[in-house]
């Protein structure tokens, strides 16, 4: 081992410790700098302009960060509103939560058998058969946080639990709660449950969890607090009652989630959500697909082998990529033609794998601050992958 790499594990220790340590960031990007493993210094290098407070380190570390990454924004962009107070209101306020009723079910999910299964035991089977939990004192209740990459299922999994169990699915982003006003956040969110509640059963899930604990972490004092602390006793008095609201979360960032958040009958079920496996990417391929003209001749197990690090998302982008052809065709000489190998090759050239970014910060965090095995799926998954 390098003189580097013994400094680096050394660091990596004490930010398992403490992963808000902005100088230990600092000074972990600066070597990996140093080393060239730029993917790496980029994000502790975001790690280390989040967390710090002095002034001059502050500014090296966005020095750095700006070579790593011309043009980086390094803080997300709902701190920023809280701190500036965001731009005025639009004129037509948004609603604070879709709702919507469409019943989509784990049918309609690709791959992710063990998170499904997770979710039938936790969720789904105690809403249908509360008697059976009950004889044997087990507890229900709970949330469970979905983290992983962008695209690969999170708020689909969510929607289909809300499916499985015939409950209303109500999906609220956290920016949208979040307010500069003192006291609004908290009426928004009180609102929510209330929502929840006369219309259950229903799932009420929370999007971007990370928006709440950043505000947190950063503003001290702040709303983000109160809002934290209104979402924890909104649940606990959930556990209780026999509401048939139930709670789902996801976020990108995992790490950024406040810790309180995830404790015993709040989300203390933390579930990765990964890309899809080549026999996943295979049935997203036909669910995608299952209700448009294709030709017979379509090698869809080859395309699932081409699409290594394809999301779900990006799968059913280029689905849709693929039909653009033969729609401008049938537009033309107004024949409706299957679509073919070639053009789903043609979108293949032009498309992009999505998730390799995420891991790269994943990565740092499933090294440095896996505290209590948190993040275990993910340090499997990584191991898988190697
Ligand atoms: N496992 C899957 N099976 C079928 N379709 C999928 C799957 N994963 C993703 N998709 C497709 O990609 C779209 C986006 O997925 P979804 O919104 O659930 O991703 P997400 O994980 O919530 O992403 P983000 O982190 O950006 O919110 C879905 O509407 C669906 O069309
Ligand atoms: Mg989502």
């Amino acid at each position: 081992m390098s003189r580097a790499e013994r400094t680096l594990a050394a660091l990596r220790s004490a930010l398992a410790e403490n992963p808000r340590n902005g100088p230990i960031w600092l000074e972990v990007a600066e070597i990996l700098a140093e080393l060239g493993r730029t993917s790496e210094a980029t994000e502790a290098c975001r790690e280390a302009v989040r967390y710090l407070e002095e002034k001059t380190e502050k500014q090296r570390a966005e020095a750095l960060l700006s070579e790593l990454v011309p043009a980086a924004d390094p803080a997300p962009s709902n701190v920023f509103t809280l701190v500036r107070g965001g731009p005025a209101a639009p004129a037509t306020p948004r609603p604070l939560a879709s709702v919507s009723t469409e019943p989509v079910t784990f049918g309609d999910v690709g791959g992710l058998d063990t998170v499904k299964e997770t979710i039938r035991m936790r969720i789904v089977l105690p809403f249908q058969h509360p008697e059976v939990f009950a004889a044997y004192r087990k507890k229900t209740g709970g949330g469970i946080l979905m983290y992983g990459p962008p695209g690969c299922g999170k708020t689909l999994l969510a929607r289909a639990t809300a499916g499985e169990c015939g409950a209303r699915f109500i999906n609220v982003a956290i920016d949208d709660v979040l307010d500069m006003w003192y006291g609004e956040s908290e009426r928004k969110l009180a609102a929510l449950f209330e929502e929840a509640r006369s219309h259950a059963p229903a799932v009420l899930f929370f999007d971007e969890m990370e928006a709440i604990g950043a505000s947190r972490q950063q503003l001290r004092g702040s709303p983000g607090k109160v809002l934290v602390n209104q979402l924890l006793s909104e649940m606990d008095g959930m556990s209780g009652r026999n509401d048939r609201v139930l709670v789902m979360g996801a976020t990108n960032a995992p790490w950024h989630v406040d810790p309180a958040l995830r404790r015993p009958g709040r989300f203390d079920r933390v579930l990765l959500v990964p890309p899809p496996d080549r026999p996943a990417r295979l049935e997203i391929l036909r669910l995608a697909l299952r209700q448009r003209p294709v030709a017979d001749s379509v090698d869809l197990a080859m395309l699932a082998k081409k699409t290594e690090g394809f999301s779900g998302a990006d799968l059913s982008d280029l689905v849709e990529q693929a039909s653009e052809a033969p729609i401008r065709e049938a537009l033309t000489n107004g024949t409706i033609r299957p679509i073919d190998e070639k053009d789903l090759l043609g979108a293949l050239a032009r498309a992009k794998a999505t998730t390799k970014e995420w891991f790269s910060t994943a990565k740092n965090y499933a090294t440095f601050s896996n505290v209590g095995g948190l993040y275990d799926d993910l340090v499997a998954y990584l191991a898988e992958q190697r």
